[in-house]
């Protein structure tokens, strides 16, 4: 880590510098792509981000759960400028290489199961998920999908279909993909007093064969924790008796573990927690270390149930993408990410918890993936507007951390797990003042 792992803050937030950035950002970059925050990045290393202006920030997003393994992490920085060096493109589909039958080595080995697998790489977590939906359909000749309440997969037409929040992400965009239904989801916060994680999942299913009939689905796509949603973590129960209704009805089962994959919530993937084994699994964000790659992966059966040539893409499974995803499952492993998450995890929940202050309905998350989310005092109307301040007053004082969740409330934690304790103390003692003060 080159970059000195402390907080700098060396002008206003944000600077002169960032301030020109963002004028020239106004004449050309379209309102349409917004960002949460107006410091534009010099340089980024292990758990610090540094502006234009000198400050340095802690980084407790990690670009969206992406630089799971360190902004900029040694080993992900040498394998891409070796690979660079030999080749950036031949697209796989025209001449193949190692790289990429090296990575889905690595993700049927990684992902939970011991059948056998394929997998298919391609560029961005929708992509993926775009891809499972294709496999599942050709696979099982059905046309239905079924998504969950809360849920996001992404922003092109089908996971727009798929994801449920209208607002940024759906308004004025349709119409949608067509077969795509929606069932609740398990939100214990929100759910009836008591209700468990069986009865959820029946409530899920009594929905779904009330909708559409359970023959008709293709596959049910689940996101093990909520991502941004709302860093929902479903009651215990509830993912196995989904995963069980799917089995009896030939229902393919997709994990997106999109955000949750690769550590980030304390095991390699989210559903080993519940010991369930999806048919298919989403990943990508903290696959390679930054740099764009996604990959779904399942039961060879499903995956070569398609036409050769009917999966594919031009960038999919670039090879230097490919070199930095070796690098980074190269230290996920190595250094116990997982459990890197489940210490960060001890280290972040009690803090939270402890902090008794007015706004907080609930902490929750697993691993490195933790929550905050906000009410009104004494209720639980969702506060927006407290999360948006509690995200201000971080910045403004070298912490950034994100909000999610479907009315905007949930301040959200995601911090890289290589982040030492000390840094992780200090940002920490920054977003408690903050959440005390709203
Ligand atoms: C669970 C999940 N699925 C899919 C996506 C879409 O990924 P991408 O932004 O790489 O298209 C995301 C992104 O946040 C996600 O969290």
């Amino acid at each position: 880590m080159t970059l000195p792992q402390s907080r700098a803050l060396l002008t206003a937030v944000p600077g002169p510098r960032s301030l020109e950035l963002a004028a020239r950002r106004a004449q050309a970059v379209s309102t349409g792509v917004s960002s949460t925050f107006g410091v534009y990045v010099a340089r980024a290393g292990g758990g610090i981000v540094e502006d234009v202006d000198g400050n340095r920030f802690v980084d407790l997003g990690s670009g969206i759960a992406v630089t799971s393994v360190g902004a900029s992490a040694p080993g992900v920085v040498a394998a891409v400028g070796t690979q660079a060096a030999d080749f950036t493109h031949t697209c796989f589909m025209i001449s193949p290489y190692e790289e990429y039958v090296a990575v889905c080595e690595a993700l049927a080995r990684l992902t939970p199961g011991d059948h056998e697998k394929r997998s298919v790489l391609v560029n961005s977590g929708a992509e993926a998920v775009e891809n499972a939906v294709k496999v599942a359909r050709r696979a099982t000749g059905r046309d239905a999908v079924l998504v969950l309440d809360h849920a996001y997969h992404g922003r092109t037409n089908l996971t727009l279909a798929m994801t449920a929040k209208a607002m940024p992400y759906k308004t004025g965009f349709g119409p949608f993909a067509g077969e795509v239904y929606r069932v609740p989801a398990s939100y214990p916060l929100r759910d009836p007093d008591g209700m468990t994680g069986e009865q959820a999942a029946a409530r899920a299913i009594a929905t779904a064969e009330r909708q559409v009939g359970a023959d008709r689905v293709a596959a049910l796509v689940v996101e093990p924790v909520l991502g941004e949603g709302g860093f929902v973590v479903p009651a215990p129960g509830f993912l196995p008796g989904l995963a069980e209704w799917a089995a009896a009805h030939g229902i393919v089962l997709v994990a997106d573990e999109v955000q949750t994959g690769f550590c980030r919530t304390g095991a390699m993937f989210a559903c080993e927690h519940e010991g369930v084994v999806p048919d298919l699994v989403t990943t990508a964000k903290g696959i390679a270390g930054g740099l764009p790659l996604a990959g779904v992966t399942g039961r060879a059966e499903l995956m070569d149930a398609v036409h050769a040539g009917g999966l594919g893409g031009t960038f999919g499974g670039n090879p230097v993408a490919c070199a930095a995803a070796l690098a980074a499952i190269e230290a996920f492993e190595r250094d116990d990410l997982a459990g890197a998450a489940r210490a960060i995890e001890a280290r972040v929940r009690p803090r939270l918890e402890a902090l008794g202050a007015p706004a907080v309905g609930e902490v929750r998350g697993r691993g490195a993936m933790l929550a905050v989310e906000l009410v009104r005092p004494g209720s639980l109307d969702p506060d927006p507007a407290a999360a948006r301040e509690v995200v201000r007053r971080c910045a403004e004082q070298g912490v950034l951390v994100l909000t999610c969740g479907s009315w905007g409330n949930v301040v959200r934690l995601l911090p890289p797990l290589v982040i030492g304790d000390e840094l992780l103390d200090d940002a920490l003692g920054v977003l408690e003042n903050a959440l005390l003060a709203v």
